[in-house]
């Protein structure tokens, strides 16, 4: 630590205010009691329309105060939340990764946010994280389908478990670092740089690749496509995926299918 004759300033940091938000059951209050209290309690105590807590903590050598209004996620609720989202400085977004609609709603409790936070500008220094939790449990929303979507919207994004703890240090530590940082350089948010490296159409693509049920689902064709329906439907797909350009988790495994699925199909043709 520098000190220039005696004119060092204490670093004085106000209070910081966190909110949680997310469909009901997502595991917010877990979250928040594992990095608060580091224990985790496995019977569901719906939030009441909105918990407070206070913790102390050191972030970027600083002793904050963080205020953390953790908000119930039912929709019956909106009423009595709507009031705590302004003047929010973090905000941690959690969907269930094995609830496949809790993630479908992310965009909706953005609007949320946006709509309630007062200034609209006031949301671009709002930093976020976005929080796929219950990753101890069977997927249901892929990795890649979350860190796209949080990357599209110049959030951070971490994967949890309230369970095991996975996580949600990193969670809060990104979280917090980020706000001071706001802080310190004047309200205006750092961006997040994300070097993912790969696009929604080639995540779709593999998605539908892996999951369809069909060899004409696969290459997105209806029942009894042409011969150069199946050729142009294969060239579009193979130079979003070739492994040797796409860097997108599963491109490998989902050229082999688009290559099984173009050769069975020609062959119908
Ligand atoms: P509301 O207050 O209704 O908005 O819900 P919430 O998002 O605060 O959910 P809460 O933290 O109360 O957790 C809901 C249920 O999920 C509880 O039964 C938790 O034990 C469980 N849960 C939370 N996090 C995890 C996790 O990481 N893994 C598993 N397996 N269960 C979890
Ligand atoms: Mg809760």
């Amino acid at each position: 630590m520098t000190s220039v004759k005696g004119t060092m300033k204490a670093k004085v940091v106000p209070r910081v205010k966190i909110i949680s938000m997310g469909n009901t059951e997502v595991g917010k209050s877990c979250i928040i009691k594992r990095y608060c209290e580091k224990r985790f309690v496995n019977k569901y105590l719906a939030t009441i329309g909105i918990d407070y807590g206070v913790t102390r903590v050191t972030v970027k050598d600083r002793d904050v105060k963080v205020n953390i209004f953790d908000m119930a996620g039912h929709p019956i609720f909106y009423e009595v939340r709507n009031e705590f989202y302004r003047d929010t400085q973090g905000a941690v977004i959690v969907y269930d990764v094995s609830e496949r609609s809790s993630f479908e709603s992310l965009e909706e409790w953005v609007n949320e946010m946006k709509s309630e936070i007062g200034n609209q500008s006031d949301l671009e220094n709002v930093v976020v994280c976005v929080c796929a939790n219950k990753i101890d449990k069977k997927r249901a929303v892929d990795e890649v389908e979350g860190r796209l979507w949080a990357s599209g919207h110049g959030f951070h994004y971490f994967e949890t478990s309230a369970q095991t703890g996975e996580g949600v240090n990193e969670l809060f530590k990104t979280l917090l670092e980020g706000v001071i940082s706001t802080v310190e350089n004047g309200g205006k948010k750092i961006p997040v740089v994300t070097q993912l490296g790969y696009s929604k159409d080639q995540i779709e693509a593999i998605q539908r690749l892996k999951n369809s049920k069909s060899d004409y689902e696969r290459l997105g064709l209806s029942v009894g496509a042409s011969k150069d329906d199946v050729n142009k439907a294969y060239r579009k797909l193979a130079v979003l995926l070739h492994p040797d350009k796409s860097v997108a988790p599963g491109s490998e495994e989902a050229f082999k299918l688009l290559v099984a699925a173009r050769t069975t199909l020609l062959k119908r043709c």
